[in-house]
C-alpha cells in the first residue's frame, strides 16, 4: 500500500519513522513537507489549507492509497476542506487525543499542548465541549515550540518550566498535540516522571493504517 505523509515540518518525519518500524514491509512511504512555510501554527485558516493544498499535490499526483495528514494543525483546520476538494482521495489526520485524555485521568486535570491555530480552531473546541463538564484541561502557551524543535534550537528550560507547572496545577495527562513535539517526548516523559502521563498518536495512526491494510 502507497501511503502520503504530509506535515508542514519535521513532525511527518516522526510518523513516518513509527509507520515504517511497525509496518514498513508492508508500505511505501512518500513525505513530503512545506519547509519554506513552517510553522503553520501561527497562521490563519484560509492560508493553511491552501499551503497543506499546494504541499500535497505531489501525493496526489503518486495516487497514494492513503494521504495521512501528519499534522494536527492542518488536521483541524483544512482536512475538511481536502475532503470535499478530492473526494476520492482517502486521508487520515491527527487531532489532540483528548479523548484518550479523558479515559486515562485520575485527577480529571490534563494538559494538551498544541499549535495557537489548532487551540483556536473550531474543529478542536467542538472536541473539547464533548469533554470539559467533568475535565479541567489545561492548555499551556507553546507558540514557539514548533520552531524551535524545527530548526533545532530547543529552550530545554523554557519547556521543563512550561510543563513543571502543569504538573503542579494536578495535569495527570499530558497530551501532545502537534507532532513537532514527537521529538521532544522522551524529554517531556523524564520531565513527568511519577506525576503524569504523556501521550501521542503515533500509535493509533499504526492501529489506523493496520486496520486499512487488513480491508485492502
Ligand atoms: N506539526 C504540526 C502539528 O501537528 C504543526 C507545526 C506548525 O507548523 O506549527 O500541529
Amino acid at each position: 500500500m502507497k501511503i502520503g505523509i504530509f506535515d508542514s515540518g519535521i513532525g511527518g518525519k516522526a510518523m513516518a519513522h513509527e509507520l515504517e518500524l511497525a509496518l514498513g514491509d508492508n508500505l511505501e512511504i512518500i513525505i513530503v513537507d512545506d519547509h519554506k512555510n513552517v510553522p503553520y501554527g501561527d497562521k490563519k485558516q484560509s492560508e493553511i489549507i491552501s499551503l497543506t493544498d499546494a504541499a500535497i499535490q505531489p501525493l496526489l499526483k503518486a495516487n497514494c492509497d492513503i494521504i495521512l495528514i501528519a499534522c494536527n494543525t492542518a488536521t483541524v483546520l483544512a482536512i475538511d476542506s481536502l475532503r470535499l476538494k478530492y473526494p476520492n482521495q482517502r486521508f487520515i489526520g491527527i487531532k489532540p487525543m483528548i479523548r484518550t485524555g479523558a479515559k486515562l485521568t485520575k485527577s480529571n486535570i490534563i494538559a494538551v499542548c498544541a499549535t495557537p491555530a489548532t487551540l483556536g480552531s473550531d474543529r478542536y473546541k467542538k472536541l473539547v465541549k464533548k469533554f470539559d463538564y467533568n475535565l479541567k484541561i489545561i492548555e499551556p502557551d507553546c507558540s514557539d515550540w514548533a520552531k524551535m524543535i524545527e530548526n533545532n534550537q530547543i529552550n530545554y528550560e523554557e519547556i521543563e518550566k512550561v510543563i513543571n507547572d502543569l504538573c503542579d496545577q494536578g495535569a495527570d495527562v499530558v497530551v501532545l498535540g502537534c507532532t513537532h513535539y514527537y521529538w521532544i517526548k522522551d524529554f517531556i516523559v523524564k520531565i513527568c516522571k511519577g506525576r503524569a502521563r504523556v501521550i501521542e498518536p503515533s500509535k493509533a495512526v499504526i492501529y489506523r493504517v493496520e486496520r486499512l491494510l487488513k480491508s485492502c
